[in-house]
């Protein structure tokens, strides 16, 4: 049976690798570990529903806070935890808030002009033409590949964007009120479609401080879902299943779309992931030959109507497109013409995002999320090692390797289960015919494979300095109380839980993996939630639904909020960036430091190498449950708008942008 293997076997194969039996407690210690460390959890509420799983995490260096200097004056309450400014407080409003003694520019925004001959942002004369050079809408993931390569430079470097999806109520003037799906033309959904993908922009931190795009740059470069040609590598490459009337060979799809989170690779590739994809397509699923397929993605959903123009997104007229969307992209950012590539090898599903780590012998390991309810964690292990000199050599390193889906055990291990075909069920009488198979309907394997049901995996965010990994799981309003387990402890969770990870032999390319809670998010003063934080958690420093998380230089957690329309119910304040304590007593305690304004979404937190320097995306604002925001209560438009975030122009709607955060003084965030 595939997942019969027993633990033990697992033991002996790991404990013959001579790495791991020098460097590894064994799995039985790691386990004792687990159980002595429940003491720590005194200071945690709830720690009954903890206590089964939690382990205090390895201790380091780092987190002797006492050693620190005390920078930020701390006037109100005390502050025990390593990340050293002044809260700002819950609230929302039309603008963005940031811990004092730190300053947050907006430094791009939806339509700049970023690329040559792009020409300035008119929101009442968008063109794709247009769209297609300027930097495109609802900015998700952030990353930054420092200039010159190979350097930690923290002063120059390539911003690499990824453009979600549209709002095309409060993006495009004169459909309040109608349904965009079926009133947009032509050249509009033109516009849409250039919006989508993602920006590679050149930015440099001038002399005063200030972050600048550089608008004339040679690295510039949009990725669209309008026109840009990606070649399709791995193995569903040229499969039957891959082909369509545009490309009877299955090689090449035209362009990418909702790309939510990402990664960089160690060799400064920007990986891309295709997350609800199934929003894209029209038609009827009755009479398809894939069906039951396209029922495990929710194909057609149709919230766009791209179909009604370009007739590959209807299912109708084109039955194999949806093969060729929700894939990871890899693009490299330091040659512009090079084509981008769908890595088919990391599976088909709703990607949140893809960040990487280098396993102890030197492969490749892409922790990867799929962002539905009850949906499954991955990683992905390359056959072959990172060529740390030699950038070309890992070309194409994504396309060999093996992926794996998550299970999680009740005792606080989990097991990576390998989604090969030919192993255990993925096999002809279950439908699967080839790797190619497997990879295309991944969902349908992992549950074959009988992988845990999670809530809502978003990003999955290794961290070098721990080798502990971080998992945002943000919320599943339909769990039911007959289905919940460790990892997954709460029905009806509105409120989402962050789950650590610990490779077995500090490896991650192990099979074997130890996991704690770090936080059920919630009110922690609401016993309805079963919130769980550290005590030291003000009434400031609780949130709700992680999403998107960055680890800074000093190896420290912080997590972007995506409670979309259902804030003012959840914590009743906007999203935003919050500092989270894994390490020591005071493990477990939130802090906020930056909110968006109303109706947005906390997106891209990207440290640059010095961590002087955080980027954040600020997504779709003006957009999200402002029928509760006090004194506007109604549906924001192009016209209305709930804020008119950043410009505040009345000739301007809301525009999605990247903002920088610096310490005024120029320092480390937060020491
Ligand atoms: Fe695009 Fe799961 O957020
Ligand atoms: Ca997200
Ligand atoms: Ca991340």
């Amino acid at each position: 049976m595939a997942d019969g293997d027993s633990f033990d076997r697992q033991l002996e194969t790991a404990d013959d690798e001579p790495a791991a039996r020098e460097t590894a407690p064994s799995l039985n210690e790691i386990w004792d570990r687990r159980i002595g460390r429940r003491g720590l959890l005194k200071g945690m509420r709830n720690a009954a529903l903890l206590a089964g799983v939690a382990s205090a995490p390895l201790a380091l260096a780092a987190c002797d806070d006492t050693d620190e200097p005390q920078k930020a004056a701390e006037p109100e309450k005390p502050n025990p935890t390593r990340f050293k400014f002044t809260e700002i407080e819950h609230g929302v409003d039309e603008t963005h808030h940031v811990a004092r003694g730190y300053r947050a520019e907006p430094i791009l925004r939806w339509g700049d002009p970023i690329l040559k001959g792009a020409p300035d942002f008119d929101p009442m004369k968008q063109t794709a033409a247009a769209q297609r050079l300027q930097f495109g809408y609802n900015n998700d993931y952030v990353g930054f590949v420092p200039l010159p390569y190979g350097t930690d430079a923290s002063d120059r470097g390539l911003l690499c964007v990824n453009h979600e999806f549209t709002s095309d109520p409060v993006m495009l003037p004169g459909i309040a009120g109608k349904n965009p799906r079926e009133v947009l033309t032509r050249e509009q959904v033109d516009v849409t479609m250039a919006a989508h993908g993602g920006s590679i922009v050149e930015v440099r931190r001038d002399e005063s401080g200030n972050w600048k795009p550089v608008p004339d740059s040679d690295f510039n470069r949009r990725i669209t879902a309008l026109d840009t040609q990606i070649e399709i590598a791995g193995p569903a490459a040229h499969h039957p299943r891959m082909r369509t009337g545009e490309d009877p060979v299955g090689g090449t799809v035209i362009g990418t779309f909702n790309n939510c989170a990402g990664g960089i690779t160690p060799w400064g590739t920007y990986l891309m992931a295709e997350e609800n994809v199934n929003m894209y397509f029209m038609g009827d699923p009755e009479g398809h030959p894939e069906a039951d397929k396209l029922k495990r993605m929710g194909i057609p959903t149709t919230m766009y109507g791209w179909g009604r123009f370009h007739k590959r997104f209807d299912i109708s007229q084109e039955p194999n497109e949806p093969n060729r969307f929700g894939w990871v992209v890899e693009v490299d950012p330091l040659n512009p013409t090079a084509q981008p590539k769908k890595r088919t090898a990391l599976g088909r599903f709703k990607h949140e995002g893809c960040e990487s780590i280098v396993a102890q012998d030197g492969r490749l390991v892409v922790y990867m999320g799929d962002d539905q309810r009850f949906e499954y964690l991955y990683k992905f292990v390359s056959r072959d090692p990172v060529d740390l000199v030699n950038r070309e050599a890992n070309a194409d390193l994504l396309d060999y390797g093996t992926l794996y889906v998550a299970r999680f055990d009740e005792d606080g291990t989990g097991k990576w289960l390998p989604l090969v075909y030919g192993w255990g069920p993925l096999t002809e009488e279950n439908g699967f015919r080839s790797q190619a198979d497997v990879v295309i309907d991944a969902r349908l394997a992992a549950d074959l494979m009988k992988a845990t049901p999670m809530d809502r995996p978003e990003d999955v965010q290794p961290n070098p300095v721990t080798n502990r990994v971080y998992v945002s799981l943000t919320n599943n309003s339909k769990r039911k109380p007959d289905l919940t387990d460790k990892a997954n402890p709460r029905a009806e969770n509105e409120w989402g839980q962050i789950v650590e990870l610990e490779p077995f032999a500090q490896d991650h390319a192990e099979e074997v993996f130890g996991w704690n809670m770090v936080v059920l998010c919630g009110n922690p003063a609401d016993e309805a939630t079963g919130a769980s934080w550290n005590d030291e958690t003000s009434e400031n420093g609780w949130f709700a639904c992680p999403d998107n998380l960055a680890v800074d230089k000093a190896g420290r957690l912080w997590v972007a909020t995506d409670q979309g329309r259902a804030w003012p119910e959840v914590t009743g304040s906007a999203d935003g960036i919050f500092a989270l304590e894994t390490e020591g007593e005071y493990r477990a305690t939130g802090r906020m430091f930056f909110r968006v304004p109303v109706g947005a979404e906390m997106c891209g937190p990207c440290f640059t190498p010095d961590s002087a320097t955080l980027f954040v995306a600020v997504q779709h604002p003006g957009t999200d449950g402002t029928g509760s925001f006090k004194g506007f209560e109604r549906k924001s438009t192009f016209e209305d708008p709930a804020t008119r975030w950043p410009d505040f122009r009345d000739d301007m709607p809301p525009r999605p942008s990247i903002v920088a955060i610096t310490r005024e003084d120029g320092g480390e965030i937060a020491t």
